[in-house]
């Protein structure tokens, strides 16, 4: 079980900072899933934990020891690349098997982890191919193999499943899933796919400009993101946005606000935020609602609902069949997402009523951070 320690690590290439100073914890036998927009540091951070870039200031730990003057194959990290980098010369056996050769093990040896590695990939009838010779997903697979016959102490991966096409990709994810469970080893996964982050991960690290923005479990952060940016980033669809403003105090636990489209709602300020936030929960402060596509409904005409309801007008559809998305535009210029279950036939241009309660609303301040404890949603 391998555990993981980057100090302060910061990185600089020609003093541009790339790295901006991350403290992080990667628990062993865990899978932490790194995510964030393109450019901010996530590959850069790999390659730092394995060994083919030096830090410009801070300290990296692999169990406790220090590993900033170690060549990355002292390190036993095995990182798999998103272009797979095989040796397009040899055979998968002999790709599988270059490391070891390298090292020195015995051809016996050898064999019985590339055989073994080989099964567990679902690779061994291939291995007298070349990587010329095999799918996307195939290499792939090879290339995972490559890594697993080191026994490394832990697999670093680069948006290993990005050259995949959909099917695949949710095969492999499958596969990956398979093997962590079977490895039981520290796997850190660099993903622009949330599906992936969501399903294949123990924590989720948000990174922006070479900073960790947050850090928790895939609920976690889907529940209690701690700010707009985190917010707007894990959720697909993405969260609905909207502006609001503090109309009054209704009592020294509730906030009346107002939506631009002139809806109210009352929202409880958890006791934290009272005592740091004051000044930005005056009269008249702004505010935005955030609200998750699942939790607006179509407003029921039968039934009187409690809570806030929003008529719009529908833009666009998008019908995948079990769920459908359905664009809706607000009289005031804001637009936002919904998400229904089953085949919806909506006409486009057709005026719709939608519900909302208030304590599905994530709440942030003009500053947007989110107003946290706002809401702890049960676990089903
Ligand atoms: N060797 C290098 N020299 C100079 N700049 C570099 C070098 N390697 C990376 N960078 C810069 O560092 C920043 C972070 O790059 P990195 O590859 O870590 O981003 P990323 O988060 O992995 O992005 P993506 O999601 O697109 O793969 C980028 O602006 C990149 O141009
Ligand atoms: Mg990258």
């Amino acid at each position: 079980m391998t555990t993981i320690v980057l100090k302060d690590v910061t990185k600089s290439f020609k003093d541009h900072p790339i790295i901006n100073g991350v403290n992080l914890t990667i628990e062993g036998n865990a899978c932490t899933a790194l995510v964030g927009p393109s450019g901010c540091g996530k590959s850069t951070l790999l390659r730092l934990i394995c060994g083919l870039e030096e830090p410009t200031t801070g300290e990296i730990y692999v169990d406790g020891s220090c590993v900033n003057r170690l060549p990355p194959v002292a390190r036993g990290i095995a990182m798999v690349f998103q272009s797979y980098a095989l040796y397009p010369h040899m055979t998968v056996f002999d790709n599988m098997a270059f490391a070891l050769k390298i090292a020195g093990c015995s051809k016996t040896d050898i064999a019985r982890r590339v055989q073994h590695a080989a099964k567990t990939l679902k690779v061994d009838h291939l291995l007298d191919r070349t990587p010329k010779q095999l799918s996307g997903g195939q290499r792939q697979r090879v290339a995972i193999g490559r890594a697993i016959v080191r026994h490394p102490k832990a697999f670093l991966f680069d948006e290993p499943l990005s050259n995949l096409d959909a099917a695949l990709r949710l095969q492999m994810r499958y596969e990956l899933a398979r093997l962590k469970a079977e490895l039981n080893t520290t796997m850190v996964y660099v993903t622009h796919d949330q599906g992936e982050a969501m399903t294949l991960a123990d924590t989720i690290v948000i990174m922006r400009e070479g900073a960790i923005e947050q850090q928790g479990t895939p609920l976690e952060l889907y529940r209690s993101p701690k700010n707009l940016f985190v917010a707007s980033f894990i959720g697909s669809p993405t969260m609905n946005f909207l502006h609001a403003i503090i109309v009054a105090w209704q009592d020294d636990q509730h906030l009346n606000i107002r939506l631009r489209s002139g809806e109210t709602l009352v929202v409880q300020v958890p006791y934290e935020a009272l005592k740091w936030k004051e000044s930005l929960l005056e009269e008249g402060s702004e505010l935005t609602v955030g609200i998750r596509p699942e939790n607006l409904t179509e407003a029921s005409s039968r039934r009187k609902q409690a809570g806030t309801h929003l008529k719009g007008r529908v833009s666009l559809v998008e019908n995948l069949g079990h769920e459908a998305y359905v664009y809706v535009s607000l009289p005031v210029g804001e637009h936002v997402k919904v998400r229904l279950t089953g085949n919806c036939n909506y006409a486009i241009g057709r005026d719709i009523s939608l519900f909302l309660r208030s304590e599905d609303c994530h709440i942030f301040d003009s500053n947007g951070e989110a107003m946290r404890g706002l809401k702890e949603i049960p676990l089903c």
